[in-house]
């Protein structure tokens, strides 16, 4: 991860605007999470931190213009940029970090860069997507999985993928492990969202109902209610809520076993990833390990 960090580094120089690497030195490099699986895809490709490094400053990107559009105060525990310095900037340093990764990207093999560069298409339309459906209490799952699926898991699908054929590796078992991966992991954090504290998450719990997210644990909750249950948890949608109302969606949701029903899923989904690896250990480890930081 060293030389991830480095060419990291070396890119934002090469941009050479202090601003910009003032602005970047206040970012938090979260988990790594796609930088990991393309080097442990290709531990023995010398661009393969190079690949990495431009994925995670496309992620950062995603993430600076993301706290935008959702007016979001924190990221991963620290102020975000828009906080800080107002969403002109944070929208412009994403445009820097976005436009430098594809000038390095442009270096790589057509294939590898098709794949990163039309998953940054699909992750923007499922950010759109995303926010549409904000607009309203959405009970469709299968919706919702599709706009998971661009939001969050296809920069992890074009990961796996693209190191993959870096690594001469069979590309589309990788790209169904990083796919769901991908969405495993995402509707983990949906549940996250809901059972942990504001102090883990490092932003407000349950927020993803006050920003209109519905996600798996509401829209099977919202199946599960009675009548008048249902019109109570369509009045609380996209507000801010109090602790007696989140505590009542809380135990409503106990009462209908909505996190399990959807752990399930993301098991199912993980499951299905590892059967796509199986001789590979440490990719099925990366998938133990995360399925394990739920609850
Ligand atoms: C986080 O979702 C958002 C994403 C993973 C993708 C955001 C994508 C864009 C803004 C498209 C623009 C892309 C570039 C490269 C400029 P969330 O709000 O559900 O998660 P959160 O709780 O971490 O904020
Ligand atoms: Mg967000």
């Amino acid at each position: 991860m060293q030389r991830v960090e480095s060419e990291i580094a070396r890119v934002i120089k090469e941009i050479n605007y202090d601003e910009v690497s003032r602005l970047f030195g206040t970012l938090s490099g979260g988990k790594r999470l796609r930088a990991k699986l393309i080097l442990k895809i290709a531990p023995a490709n010398e661009n393969a931190p190079m690949l990495a490094a431009i994925v995670e400053l496309i992620h950062a990107a995603s993430l600076l213009h993301d706290d935008v559009i959702d007016e979001a105060t924190l990221r991963r525990g620290v102020a975000s940029v828009n906080a800080t310095d107002g969403s002109k900037t944070a929208v412009m340093l994403g445009d820097i970090l976005y436009s430098k990764a594809f000038t390095e990207l442009v270096a790589f093999e057509k294939d590898v860069a098709k794949i990163v560069a039309s998953s940054v298409t699909a992750l923007s339309k499922g950010e759109m997507m995303d926010v549409k459906m904000a607009g309203e209490f959405n009970t469709d799952e299968e919706k919702y999985l599709d706009m998971l699926y661009l939001k969050t898991a296809t920069l992890i699908e074009a990961a796996a993928e693209a190191s993959a054929i870096l690594a001469g590796k069979d590309a589309p078992s990788h790209a169904l492990y990083g796919r769901n991966l991908g969405l495993s992991f995402q509707i983990i954090d949906d549940i996250l969202d809901i059972t942990s504290n504001a102090a883990t998450l490092g932003k407000p719990a349950m927020n993803d109902f006050v920003e209109g997210k519905c996600t798996l644990p509401y829209i099977y909750l919202y199946r599960a209610l009675d009548d008048s249950d249902k019109q109570r948890l369509l009045l609380l949608h996209a507000k801010v809520l109090s602790e007696e109302e989140s505590f009542w969606i809380r135990e409503k949701m106990k009462e209908h076993k909505t996190i399990e029903k959807s752990f399930e899923l993301a098991s199912r989904l993980s499951n299905e990833a590892m059967s796509a690896v199986r001789e590979d250990t440490e990719l099925v480890g990366i998938l133990q390990t995360m399925i394990k930081r739920s609850y």
